[in-house]
């Protein structure tokens, strides 16, 4: 097993003077405060003996109907018996390693990739190919040309999985069209599709787009989603829907990780849907993660040497920068850190060792102030860095 480069970064940046774009952090700002406290009060006055109690595996029957109803705005048509409520998505990624992954099995993923996936599938010891991604995501028609080329070689891939709604690290959407097209490659080569979906609700400047799993008739998508991301990280809650097979498989695999998910954050998430206060929440943090990704990107623009680029993304958390050649963000990053800054290198994204010039900045985290301040200084770094490398040639 490999240690987590996000894992040891965020211990380098608790200094507090450090502005860190490092982690995939929720704005601390957005937290429900005084809602929770009265939702938290009603949750121990009406239910405090069951919530404090041990729950099922599968987890709480009223929780995984709400999220069913909701699903189903989204176009996915599930059942309460199709949830799953889980320990975090990253729970629900390892618990898909822990189904599929036998020692020497190969998945697919993107080029970019979220590290978590990547950690966890590679603890089951598998072979992880990547796909390249653009600024609509996975290229399907790469993706396409691997699994036929595979198959020739007789590797038959377990899942590929994917986060195609404002990616983490890249940023970007997948288009319906690309979607309904994974879905007939899916259907065609018989392979399961992991559709992680964290960042789906923060949208900025796009139309809702329906979930993969929203075109799925023959059950072959995984489904992830979290609390994590429009609650509160700190909960530990998030849930998959998939056909019955596989949450037959994923349940008894979860029987032996943890009996079953924190039963109190699992009420208290319960009565706030039921409040009707998730959606306003959403809102909420939609105006506040906004202007904050439009600072990043200006902000960009004024202190950064010519050369790099950036997509600006439409939703989620993060802006996925490369820089001109010659420039090794990993390298960089020490520079950085004196100059109290922090970012995470594009290598850890990879698995087949590319991203060298690239880096992940996370836009939510920063207040207003830390992110105009923060790009300057990450400018004058790269500035620097290409002084230097100007002065060697
Ligand atoms: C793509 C992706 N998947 C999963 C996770 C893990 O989220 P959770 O807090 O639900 O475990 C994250 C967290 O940043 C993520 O970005």
């Amino acid at each position: 097993m490999r240690k987590s480069v996000i894992r040891e970064l965020l211990k380098v940046t608790q200094d507090p003077e450090i502005i860190s774009f490092a982690g995939g952090l929720p704005n601390p700002k957005s937290f429900p405060l005084d809602d929770l406290e009265g939702v938290i009060h009603d949750v121990m006055k009406n239910n405090g003996r069951s919530a404090l109690q041990y729950g099922t595996t599968q987890g709480l029957e009223s929780l995984r109907v709400a999220i069913s109803e909701r699903a189903y705005k989204d176009g996915v048509d599930a059942s309460p018996d199709d949830v799953i409520i889980v320990s975090g998505s990253q729970q629900a990624l390892d618990t898909v390693g822990k189904v599929f992954l036998n020692p020497g099995d190969t998945a697919i993923c993107g080029l970019p990739t979220y590290l978590g996936g990547i950690n966890a599938f590679r603890s089951y010891e598998a072979n992880l190919t990547g796909i390249p991604l653009d600024e609509d995501g996975m290229k399907v028609d790469v993706l396409e040309d691997t699994i036929k080329q595979m198959l020739k070689e007789d590797i038959t891939p377990k899942f590929v999985y994917l986060v195609p709604t404002f990616q983490n690290p890249a940023g970007v959407i997948m288009p319906e069209s690309r979607r309904k097209k994974l879905i007939d490659i899916a259907n065609e080569y018989d392979i399961l599709l992991i559709e992680d979906d964290p960042y789906g609700k923060l949208r900025y400047d796009v139309d809702h787009i329906k979930p993969i799993k929203a075109y799925d008739d023959i059950g072959c998508v995984v489904y992830i989603s979290t609390f994590s991301k429009i609650l509160a990280p700190g909960f530990r809650l998030a849930w998959t829907i998939a056909n019955p097979e596989v949450t037959r498989k994923m349940i008894i695999c979860k029987q032996a990780l943890d009996l079953c998910t924190n039963t109190f954050t699992q009420y208290i998430a319960n009565e706030f849907i039921r409040r009707g206060s998730l959606d306003l929440h959403i809102m909420k943090i939609c105006e506040l993660y906004k202007p904050k990704r439009d600072i990043m990107i200006e902000s960009m623009k004024k202190y950064f040497p010519e050369g790099y680029t950036c997509y600006k993304p439409k939703g989620g958390m993060f802006a996925w920068v490369t820089l001109p050649e010659g420039i090794d963000t990993e390298v960089m990053f020490l520079d950085a850190i004196k100059e109290k800054i922090a970012y995470v290198h594009g290598k850890a994204f990879q698995v087949d060792g590319g991203g060298e010039r690239s880096m992940r900045l996370n836009f939510s985290y920063s207040s207003n102030e830390q992110l105009d301040v923060g790009m300057q200084r990450l400018g004058n770094v790269i500035k620097k860095k290409l002084e230097k490398r100007e002065a060697v040639a």
